[in-house]
């Protein structure tokens, strides 16, 4: 038997539990409460992965389960109303029933379509996920949070519809590409820097390691990302308040993903690198943070051979672009901007910005 660590996501009947372990996958349904009592069950993944994983069905599932199976394009395009549509019907297709059982085998775009569709059909199906990302493990499997894009901003249209159980293991990212490893980092920095200050003493010494997916500190970022979000979904599932933290770096992050047209010229972690990078610099220009956080950052990130910076990826925005995306986004009440912005390395704090020049100017000296 494997070592396994277990988080749990504490939310009264909708609580959940996460299993993590370097190769837990070959008995998926052992970590299914009640799994004989689904009528069906219906795997979906994305192309690219089996493409790289071509017996992931059959190692991932145990022998003797039946399932049927649908496979989607790769890509942030399909957290779209068109693919949502899809896949839809190709579940409706299946004849499924309330009993019906969901397995997300994906990234974040594909867990949170996936989400969503089950919240929706037939008014709700119980949905399983298997996050095969870092990004996907650290983060976004975890606390259901589902959606699609809008031409108007990231992650508009969507539910809270958590997961029956997150299963993760840490063997299926050996086939994940170098960028995409890098770009779940982002989020794993995101964690210490909105909540742990020792988490991040601990990444500067073993960030290396992370990014290699050597199994033990990879396991032990993810449990601790894992760790984190559960204690703060399970106080703030609907994001009223400390919910909020999350999206650090993200404001930023969205508008430059959106701007830039969900393609992959950058990837969501890529764009949370340089989104953290951008609130850290704002939270300096309001003289709210530390002196030493910018260099912390940025010395990390440049040890790790991590890029952060918009002229990185070759990509120029317009100081009034960037602002009106930035005000498309969720985070947005009595049309003020509510930031998170950090005063020290674990410690964030939220910020309506009521005068919006002073975003305006900095975005101007920043974009130049
Ligand atoms: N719901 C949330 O709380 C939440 C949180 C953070 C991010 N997100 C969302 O997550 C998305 C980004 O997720 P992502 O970074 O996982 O991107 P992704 O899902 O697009 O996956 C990245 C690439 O990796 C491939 N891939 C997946 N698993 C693989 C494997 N094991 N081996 C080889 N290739 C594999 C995919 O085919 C894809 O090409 C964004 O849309 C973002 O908005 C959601």
């Amino acid at each position: 038997m494997n070592s396994i660590d277990i988080c749990k996501v504490s939310l009264g009947i909708n609580s959940y539990k996460i299993f993590i372990g370097k190769d837990i996958h070959k008995s998926l349904t052992d970590y299914i409460s009640n799994y004989k009592n689904y009528s069906k069950t219906v795997v979906i993944s994305d192309k690219n992965i089996l493409e790289k994983n071509p017996s992931l069905f059959n190692n991932y599932l145990n022998k003797d389960i039946e399932f049927d199976q649908i496979i989607l394009p790769q890509g942030e395009k399909i957290k779209s109303f068109k693919y949502l549509e899809l896949l839809v019907e190709k579940i409706l297709k299946l004849e499924v029933d309330r009993d019906t059982l969901l397995i997300c085998i994906g990234g974040g775009v594909l867990g949170d379509l996936v989400g969503l569709a089950s919240s929706l059909i037939l008014r709700g199906l119980d949905f399983v996920q298997v996050p095969s990302t870092l990004l996907a493990q650290v983060d976004s499997s975890v606390g259901g949070k589902t959606g699609i894009n809008s031409k108007y901003g990231k992650n508009l249209i969507g539910s809270f519809n958590q997961p029956k159980s997150v299963i993760i293991s840490t063997d299926i990212l050996k086939t994940l590409n170098k960028r995409d490893v890098n770009s779940g980092y982002a989020e794993i920095l995101k964690y210490s820097f909105i909540y742990d200050k020792n988490f991040f003493n601990w990444l500067v010494k073993n960030g290396k390691k992370v990014i290699s997916l050597h199994t033990e500190s990879c396991v032990y970022a993810i449990k601790k990302s894992c760790s984190i979000k559960s204690k703060i979904v399970s106080i703030d599932e609907k994001e009223k308040g400390i919910r909020e933290l999350l999206n650090f770096g993200h404001t930023f992050g969205h508008a430059i993903e959106a701007i830039t047209g969900y393609k992959n010229k950058i990837k969501h972690g890529e764009a949370i690198f340089i989104g953290m990078h951008l609130a850290i610099k704002f939270s300096s220009f309001l003289k709210i943070c530390k002196k030493d956080v910018l260099e912390k950052y940025s010395s990390h990130l440049e040890n790790l051979k991590i890029n952060y910076k918009l002229s990185d990826y070759n990509i120029k925005i317009s100081p009034k672009s960037f602002l009106r995306h930035m005000k498309f986004d969720k985070k947005v009440k009595n049309n003020k901007i509510k930031l998170i912005l950090i005063k020290d390395i674990g410690s964030p704090i939220r910020l309506f910005l009521d005068n919006e020049k002073l975003l305006s100017n900095f975005l101007k000296n920043e974009l130049k």
